[in-house]
């Protein structure tokens, strides 16, 4: 039998659904209880608003502030989209295919991550890879602000660009030899449910959760984008629980293309549009 959960954040919520005469929802699970009881550090008053921040559907991270990936922690606030944790995948096939592309002549590789965010993938993958050169780019500018902070906390280097694809890539750069991004996919039918239900990705900034054009519209606009560039810079985008025909379909006019399925709820395509 699993014990309920106790201590003060489970005390606070027993409080709170007793004052209101119960039925609040879903409540915070165990972990998240234990979360924000460390976070608020022993005052019940902090504890008690932070528990109705997320009783009314408030995402744990931008209630904390931070979230955590590949055991680093990364500010995050609604300026910027919450990391899936499952990602990590996104990031371990990356760096597999990094790690075997030809060095160039005194420069380490050339990194695009097209939708950065608060730049966890990017700050995960530039510690791992110290030599890598890795551009960020994303619509948002407070997104960016949050990876140039983040990159600062930690002590890493990331260019960042405040662009729409890659309208604005430096000019003072080549193609990067490898473009990667978990763009918005889905639509309302393809909830991870279970602990992020639709008030999660409604909290986020519009345009960082729900695709433009149809659940793998900006799958096909970053590629497309790439052809039009004439770049052969190796894709690998994040397709989450789209079927590989969907997937397949979208990247139709990719002369190579792939389906990974890297975890049970993770698809990843791999695309290049030119040789
Ligand atoms: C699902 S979020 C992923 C963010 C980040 N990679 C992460 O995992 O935390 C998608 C990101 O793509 C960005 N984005 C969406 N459309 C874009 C576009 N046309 N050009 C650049 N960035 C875009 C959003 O602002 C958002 O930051």
């Amino acid at each position: 039998m699993t014990k309920p959960p106790s201590g003060p954040a489970a005390d606070a919520l027993a409080r709170i659904e007793a004052e209101l005469g119960g039925a609040l929802g879903p409540p915070p699970g165990p972990a998240e209880l234990a979360a924000l009881e460390t976070a608020c550090a022993g005052d019940p008053e902090r504890l008690r608003r932070w528990l109705k921040r997320r009783l009314a559907g408030e995402p744990l991270a931008y209630i904390l502030g931070w979230l955590e990936f590949r055991g680093l922690r990364f500010a995050v606030d609604s300026r910027a989209y919450i990391t899936d944790p499952e990602l990590t995948h996104l990031v371990d096939a990356v760096l597999n295919r990094v790690r075997t592309l030809p060095a160039a002549a005194g420069q380490g590789p050339l990194l695009a991550e097209v939708g950065v965010g608060c730049g966890s993938l990017a700050l995960a993958l530039k510690r791992a890879l110290p030599a890598a050169r890795i551009v960020g780019l994303d619509l948002h500018p407070g997104a960016l602000a949050l990876a140039a902070s983040n990159a600062s906390a930690h002590g890493l280097e990331l260019r960042l660009v405040e662009s729409d694809l890659f309208e604005s890539w430096p000019a003072d750069l080549p193609p990067p030899d490898l473009i990667y991004g978990d763009p918005p996919w889905g639509d309302a039918a393809s909830l991870y449910a279970e602990d992020r239900p639709a008030a999660h990705y409604l909290a986020m900034p519009a345009a960082s959760a729900f695709p433009i054009g149809g659940r793998t519209g900006v799958h096909s606009q970053i590629l497309r984008a790439v052809a039009a560039r004439g770049w052969a810079s190796e894709i690998w985008l994040n397709g989450g629980i789209l079927s590989p025909d969907e997937l397949r379909a979208a990247a139709a006019a990719a002369p190579e293309c792939e389906i990974v399925a890297a975890a049970p709820r993770l698809s990843l395509l791999r695309c290049r549009m030119a040789k």
